[in-house]
C-alpha cells in the first residue's frame, strides 16, 4: 500500500525541539509502516502551498500527524476537511470531533446538553468577571491544548484572584474558559474507533507543597521540572471494578457522542470529591509518540507501538469501505 504521513511543516517561531518532536513522531510511524512493508511518503504541509494534496490522491491512505499548519492547531481542521474531499482513506478523526473539540466551550456544550457530567463553565469576558461562579475554578484558553495557559495560578480560590487571572488570560488569548475546579483524582481514557484502552491515571502525589495537582504547561513539557516529576501517569490505574465501570462509561460516550466512535483519541477526566467522574475534555488524533499516553494505553492492552499504528491504520481503512458501502447504496437508492 503506498500511504503518505502528513505532518506540520512548522514556523519560523518553532524551536528546535518543537521541530524534532514532530520529525520523530513521523519517523516513528513511517517505520512501523516500512516494517510492514508498505510504500512511505512524507508529506510537510504548509500554508498556501498545496503540493500536498496532489501526492495525497495517488496515495491508498493518509496517515495524518498534521496538528496544525505553520504551527496554527486552528488550521488543523481544514487539513482533516480537505482529506474527506478527496476520498481516501485517512487516519484519525474527522472533521466535526476535530473542529468541535478544539472549542472547549463547544464541546462542553454538546455533552452537556447530551447529560454527560461536565464541571460548570462558562466563558470569561472582559470586565465581567462572574460575581457568582462557583470557587474554586480554574481559568484555561478555551482553544488550546497541550496545557498551554496552565500554571499554578490557574486555579483561583477567590474572586479578586479569579478577576485578575482572567484579565491576564484575556490579553493572550482570544476566548478563555472558567471552569469549576474538580478537585478529585485524574484519569485518561484512550480509544482507537470504538475499542477503549486500559484506563490510566496521573498521580501527584509527589508535587512539590503549594502546588495544584494539575497537569501544568511546565508538567507537559519542562522535564526535569518540579512538576514534570510530580505528574506520574500510572496505566492501568489501581480502580475498584464500581468506579472503574463508572469512568469508563462517561468516558465510552462522551467519546462516541462527539467522534461516532471513528478515529483515535483520549478523555481526561477528573473525579469530584464525592467520587463522580466529570469529563474536562475529548482529545480528537492526540499525540502519537511511542512515549505519549495512547502509546502507554496500548502497551497496557498488549499493543506493542507497532501494534498500535496498525491498528490505526484498520481503523481508517475499516471505516473508509464502510463510509463507501453506505454512499453506495444511498446512490443506488436515488437513482432508482
Ligand atoms: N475543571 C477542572 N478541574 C480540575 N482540573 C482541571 C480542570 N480543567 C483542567 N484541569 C487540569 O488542567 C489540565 C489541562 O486541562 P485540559 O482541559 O485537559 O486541557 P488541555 O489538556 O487541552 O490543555 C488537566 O489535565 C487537569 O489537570
Ligand atoms: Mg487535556
Amino acid at each position: 500500500m503506498k500511504v503518505a504521513i502528513l505532518f506540520d511543516a512548522g514556523s519560523d517561531e518553532w524551536s528546535p525541539q518543537d521541530v524534532a518532536a514532530v520529525v520523530a513522531n513521523v519517523h516513528e510511524v513511517r517505520d512501523v509502516l516500512r516494517r510492514r512493508g508498505h510504500e512511505v511518503e512524507l508529506l510537510p504541509v504548509r500554508f498556501g502551498d498545496f503540493r500536498w494534496l496532489s501526492r495525497v490522491r495517488r496515495a491508498d491512505l493518509v496517515f495524518n500527524l498534521c496538528e496544525g499548519i505553520n504551527g496554527h492547531a486552528r488550521f488543523e481542521d481544514f487539513v482533516v476537511g480537505t482529506l474527506e474531499l478527496t476520498g481516501v482513506p485517512f487516519t484519525g478523526c474527522r472533521t466535526w470531533p476535530t473542529s468541535v473539540c478544539h472549542r472547549k466551550h463547544v464541546a462542553n456544550t454538546l455533552l452537556s446538553s447530551a447529560g454527560l457530567p461536565v464541571p460548570a463553565y462558562m466563558l470569561a469576558q472582559a470586565n465581567k468577571t462572574p460575581s457568582e461562579f462557583p470557587l474554586p475554578a480554574i481559568v484555561k484558553p478555551a482553544a488550546e491544548d497541550a496545557s498551554v495557559g496552565i500554571d499554578n495560578g490557574a486555579v483561583c480560590t477567590s474572586k479578586r484572584a479569579l478577576k485578575k487571572r482572567v484579565a491576564q488570560m484575556l490579553e493572550q488569548f482570544e476566548e478563555v474558559l472558567v471552569q469549576e475546579y474538580i478537585a478529585g483524582r485524574e484519569f485518561n481514557v484512550g480509544f482507537v474507533g470504538k475499542r477503549m484502552l486500559p484506563i490510566a491515571e496521573i498521580r501527584f502525589d509527589t508535587l512539590p507543597d503549594g502546588t495544584w495537582p494539575i497537569v501544568s504547561y511546565a508538567a507537559k513539557w519542562i522535564p526535569g521540572s518540579p512538576e514534570d516529576e510530580g505528574t506520574i501517569p500510572i496505566c492501568p490505574a489501581e480502580l475498584e471494578s464500581d468506579l472503574a465501570n463508572n469512568i469508563a462509561g462517561v468516558a465510552r460516550s462522551a467519546w462516541e457522542h462527539l467522534s461516532d466512535g471513528e478515529g483515535y483519541g483520549r478523555v481526561d477526566m477528573r473525579l469530584s470529591e464525592d467520587g463522580q467522574p466529570y469529563v474536562l475534555e475529548v482529545n480528537p488524533s492526540p499525540d502519537l509518540s511511542s512515549n505519549a499516553g495512547l502509546a502507554r494505553m496500548g502497551r497496557a492492552f498488549g499493543w506493542g507501538y507497532d501494534d498500535l499504528v496498525m491498528q490505526i491504520v484498520d481503523e481508517a481503512l475499516t471505516r473508509s469501505q464502510s463510509h463507501r458501502a453506505a454512499a453506495a447504496l444511498v446512490s443506488g437508492v436515488s437513482a432508482a
